[in-house]
C-alpha cells in the first residue's frame, strides 16, 4: 500500500516506510495508537529484510561506479578507515578478554580497519561480528584469518540482525560497539540503540560511521530528483505522485549547509545510479533511514549515550559520511 513503483524507471523508491519514523507524516504514512506503529515498524524491517536478501554483487558493482561517477570514490572504505581511525583514538587497554561487537559487520572490512588501528585487540580482545547476511560473514571470518589481525579462537559471528543479536548478548558485556554504514537500515533507532545501551558496560564506547542527508526526508526532495531521469511514461507517473503527495510536505525538518551538500551528493549519486545501471540486475532502492546526524545524537542521549566527538565530517562541508564516537553513561 505505501511502496512506489515506477514502470520503466531505472531509479525505483521502494517503500516510504524505511524512512526515519520522525518523517512518516510527510509521506503520508499514518497510525493511530502504538500498536499500529509498532505493526508499521515490523513492516518497515520486513522491506529491509528483504533488500539484504536479494542483493546481488553484480548489482553492488552499480553501486560502485555510480559512487565514484559522483565523486564520492570508495565511500564505504572512507567510512571505515575513519571508523579505525576513531576507535585507536580511544586508546583502549589491552585488558583480557575486551569485547568488541560489530553491528551489520558485512565482509569484515569494519573490524579489520579497527583492528589495525587497535593492534592491541589483536590478542585479547574478542571480537563478535552480526549479520544477517551469512555469505558475507563466511567472507569475513576467512578473510579476517588470513588478515592475521586476529585469531580464529577470538572471533565469533552471528548469523542475524542486529535487533537480536542485541537482545541474546549478555548486559553489561560489551566495551565497544562498532557499527559503519548499517544502522541506517532501521526507519525506528530507538529500539537499536536500547539494545547497544543494554549491552555496553558503563564507560563503553560506540562509534557509528553512516552516511547521512535529509533527501529521503521529504517527497518534494524525491521528486525533483526523479526529474532528472528519462523514461517512458514519466510525465504520467511522476504528475500521480505529485497529486499523491502534494500535502505531505509541511514540518520538513531543519537543514543546515552541510546537509544541503550532503543531498546535492546523494542526488548526484543517484543520477549516476540510473547512467551505469545494469538494466539486467535488480535495482537498488532509493528510500533509505539516512538522517541527519543529529537525529542520532538526540536518540542515543535518550538512550543514554552521549556523542562525545562528532558528527566527524569525511568529505569537506558535507555531512554525508560521517563518524559518531559516543559512551555509554
Ligand atoms: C553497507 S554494508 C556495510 C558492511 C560493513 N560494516 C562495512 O562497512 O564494510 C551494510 C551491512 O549491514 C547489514 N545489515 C542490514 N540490515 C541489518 C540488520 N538489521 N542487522 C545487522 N546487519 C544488517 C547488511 O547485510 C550489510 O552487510
Amino acid at each position: 500500500m505505501h511502496e512506489i513503483e515506477l514502470s520503466g524507471c531505472p531509479l525505483q523508491p521502494g517503500t516510504p516506510l524505511k524512512v526515519s519514523t520522525k518523517a512518516w507524516g510527510n509521506w503520508g504514512i499514518e497510525w493511530q495508537n502504538d500498536t499500529e506503529f509498532q505493526e508499521l515498524v515490523n513492516k518497515s524491517e520486513e522491506a529491509y529484510d528483504q533488500e539484504w536478501t536479494s542483493t546481488s554483487g553484480k548489482g553492488l558493482r552499480d553501486i560502485a561506479r555510480a559512487a565514484e561517477m559522483a565523486g564520492l570514490g570508495d565511500a564505504n572504505k572512507r567510512l571505515n578507515d575513519a571508523v579505525g581511525t576513531e576507535v585507536g583514538k580511544i586508546g583502549l587497554n589491552a585488558k583480557e578478554n575486551l569485547c568488541v561487537v560489530d553491528l551489520g559487520a558485512g565482509s569484515g572490512d569494519t573490524t579489520m580497519a579497527v583492528l589495525r588501528s587497535a593492534p592491541q585487540l589483536k590478542e585479547n580482545g574478542r571480537f563478535c561480528l552480526v549479520d544477517p547476511a551469512k555469505s558475507s560473514l563466511q567472507e569475513a571470518r576467512s578473510r579476517l584469518a588470513k588478515s592475521g589481525l586476529i585469531g580464529e579462537k577470538n572471533l565469533e559471528v552471528i548469523s542475524g540482525k542486529d535487533l537480536d543479536a542485541l537482545q541474546s548478548l549478555p548486559a553489561g558485556s560489551v566495551d565497544l560497539v562498532v557499527a559503519n554504514a548499517a544502522l541506517h537500515h532501521h526507519a525506528f533507532l530507538n529500539p537499536v540503540f536500547q539494545g547497544i545501551a543494554r549491552i555496553l558496560r558503563p564507560g563503553g564506547w560506540l562509534v557509528i560511521g553512516d552516511w547521512h542527508c535529509t533527501m529521503w526526508l521529504k517527497p518534494i526532495g524525491v521528486l525533483k530528483l526523479l526529474d532528472g531521469v528519462e523514461w517512458p511514461g514519466k510525465a504520467k507517473q511522476l504528475a500521480a505522485l505529485r497529486d499523491r503527495f502534494r500535502t505531505s510536505d509541511s514540518g520538513i525538518l531543519s537543514s543546515s549547509p552541510e546537509l544541503a551538500i550532503a543531498d546535492q551528493q546523494i542526488g548526484k549519486f543517484w543520477l549516476s545510479y540510473a547512467q551505469v545501471k545494469d538494466p539486467s540486475n535488480p535495482p537498488f532502492l532509493m528510500l533509505e533511514g539516512h538522517r541527519p546526524a543529529g537525529e542520532y545524537v538526540s536518540e542515543l542521549a535518550e538512550c543514554g549515550i552521549r556523542v562525545r566527538r562528532g558528527p566527524i565530517r569525511l568529505l569537506p562541508g558535507s555531512e554525508l559520511l560521517s563518524v559518531l564516537v559516543a559512551q555509554k553513561e
